[in-house]
């Protein structure tokens, strides 16, 4: 996002925890770039506009039922002609790490029927790092793998 506003993208974000959007905003003014950061529970939030990026990346909640909001809320946002990126764990992370146990991973190709009426531009299993924070949990250098989404409303 900040990269963005460098760019001169007005940019908007959201988080469900004050501190996350606390820290977001001291990055922002460190920066010196301007965003609308809000704290709010994207399986529930409604978008004041729509926008001609979304994303969530490592950000689901852990349901499927709730993910399924949150994708609701995604699609709410994204404007004709406009473009969505979605990353998270894949469900062969399970393996990897006890947390992921009670979360629904999801799959590419569960993402691509969610989002069945978008043009999708590329759905693949990615390599990502692995967090810092995690690697007390693993054994050796795991290779950490996520589902990734880049799909394209028609429109403009
Ligand atoms: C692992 S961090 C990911 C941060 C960043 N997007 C990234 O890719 O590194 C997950 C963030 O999602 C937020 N989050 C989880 N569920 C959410 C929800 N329902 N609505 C808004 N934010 C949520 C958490 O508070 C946390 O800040």
């Amino acid at each position: 996002m900040i990269a963005l506003a460098e760019l001169g993208w007005e940019v908007s974000g959201i988080d469900i925890t004050d501190k996350a959007i606390v820290a977001a905003r001291a990055l922002f003014a460190r920066h010196g770039v301007r965003g609308e950061l809000a704290v709010a529970d994207a399986t529930k939030w409604v978008p004041p506009q729509r926008y001609d990026l979304v994303t969530n990346t490592f950000a689901l909640p852990a349901t499927r039922e709730a993910q399924a909001q949150v994708f609701a809320t995604a699609r709410a946002a994204l404007a004709p002609g406009g473009t969505l990126l979605l990353k998270d764990f894949d469900p062969s992370m399970r393996a990897q790490h006890p947390a992921f146990e009670h979360y629904h991973l999801p799959s590419v190709e569960e993402l691509v029927a969610d989002f069945g009426e978008l043009e999708i531009v590329r759905a693949e299993v990615v390599e990502t790092p692995i967090h810092d924070h995690a690697r007390k949990h693993v054994q050796g250098e795991p290779r950490w793998t996520a589902a990734f989404l880049h799909a394209r409303r028609a429109g403009r």
